[in-house]
């Protein structure tokens, strides 16, 4: 059980919020995909840890990452223009150049270039890799990008799709921990032409605590002597490597980012990746869906985020027929803004989300006893885990399951 206490810590990253100050000041944050920055483009607005910010890539394919607000007064540089490798504001012309120094004040005529040289402007390291921009937020200096396993793969054997949503990062996460609803909220998304891909038995759960965070094994006994593993692992702090069988993929490589906006907003970062040859088409799934925001349209409360009551006459189970992650997301929205966790009655099958919110608890107080914050990234890369749902026989041990060249037999369409 969570106090209400523990939940603010858990779950509020603004201001001085301690969740807010651990993120900020230990981890780079994604925040868009690579290619939604174009050179020359627009500059994008981009809010998180609640400050708005705005990023930019330069004709020359440099990256800047500064306040919205303009240093002069306070005009929104997302309206600013790209020229080379800077923005300027459009309401008096300063312009800013892509490493956060201003660079011309044009009103201060001859005095532009030492008036310009004493202007403050609030910068942040930004960043990309794995077909991800990255934005480190914090005062002192920035760790490397996280080892993760989808970095080191070629553009074109992944896949990333970026969503706004509307309720706190934790909710959202704890979904990709969260085995049990697969069978139920996303029957509806299993290829009907086949079975189930595992009927709908209560899983039990085995854990291990690592450094990096946990890896969660959902055990169901499928028929005597035969086990499905369904292995999830929990890369703290908000990276969810998640077994989840996609048509396109011929592994069960997928990931989720949660990445806190602020207190009641979150970017998902959903991604899928093959070590092994080009990602193929989403083919249904995403059809016609922009992969920057992959929610926009008429998704909120008011329309109970496009719930297709007739699609559940039909036989849809959820009526989300749009895609598999509005059922999440739709699902994850309704709680509301943040959960009040305290309230929650939780059962045995939560405990994959139970041990998650300990792991994070315990960072935050080491984070609070001013002991050094350690990622842990390279010992999950060095472990070489990556997300698995198999079946074995009775007695076979799920942990050798995740390894690389030690899978068990794939399960086919697992949603
Ligand atoms: S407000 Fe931006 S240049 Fe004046
Ligand atoms: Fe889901």
């Amino acid at each position: 059980m969570v106090t209400r206490s523990e939940n603010d810590a858990l779950t509020r990253v603004e201001g001085d919020a301690p969740m807010g100050q651990m993120l900020r000041e230990n981890y780079w944050l994604p925040f868009a995909r690579s290619e939604s920055l174009a050179p020359g483009a627009a500059p994008q607005r981009v809010r998180l840890l609640g400050c708005d910010l705005v990023a930019f890539r330069g004709q020359d394919g440099t990256l800047g990452l500064v306040d919205e607000r303009c240093p002069h007064r306070m005009a929104s540089l997302a309206l600013g223009r790209v020229e080379g490798c800077s923005l300027r504001c459009i309401y008096h012309g300063w312009r800013i150049g892509a490493d956060g120094a201003v660079v011309e004040v044009p009103s201060e005529g001859e005095r532009s270039a030492e008036f310009a040289a004493r202007v403050k402007v609030n910068r942040y390291q930004i960043r990309e890799g794995g077909g991800l921009v990255w934005a480190f937020m914090g005062t002192g200096d920035s760790p490397e990008l996280p080892p993760l396993p989808f970095m080191a793969v070629p553009a074109e054997g992944r896949s990333w799709w970026r969503m706004t949503v509307d309720c706190n990062w934790l909710q959202g996460f704890e979904g990709a921990l969260d085995s049990v609803h697969l069978n139920w909220l996303h029957q509806g998304w299993s290829d009907p032409g086949k079975p189930q891909p595992f009927p709908k038995l209560a899983p039990s759960y085995d854990i291990e605590q690592t450094a990096y965070g946990l890896r969660t094994a959902a055990i169901r006994q499928l028929a005597p002597g035969k086990l499905h593993f369904r292995v999830a692992e929990f890369v703290a702090p908000f990276f969810a490597f998640s077994a989840s069988r996609q048509p396109m993929i011929a592994t069960d490589c997928s990931c989720f980012i949660s990445v806190p906006i602020d207190d009641e907003k979150h970017i998902l970062l959903f991604g899928v990746w093959d070590e092994t040859g080009p990602v193929q088409s989403m083919g249904s799934f995403f059809d016609g869906l922009d992969p920057d925001d992959l929610l926009a349209g008429d998704f909120h409360r008011g329309n109970n985020w496009g719930q297709d009551r007739e699609a559940m006459a039909g036989g849809h189970f959820s009526g989300f027929t749009r895609s598999v992650l509005h059922e999440d997301l739709g699902v994850q929205m309704s709680m509301g803004p943040i959960v009040a966790r305290e309230e929650e009655q939780l059962c045995g099958t939560d405990l994959a989300i139970v041990r998650m919110r300990q792991f994070l608890l315990e960072m935050l107080k080491s984070q609070q006893a001013g002991e050094q914050i350690d990622g842990a990234f390279a010992e999950y890369a060095a472990g070489g885990f990556l997300p698995f749902s198999y079946e074995a026989e009775a007695g076979a041990d799920w942990r050798l399951g995740g390894q690389r060249g030690k899978l068990g037999r794939v399960v086919e369409a697992v949603i």
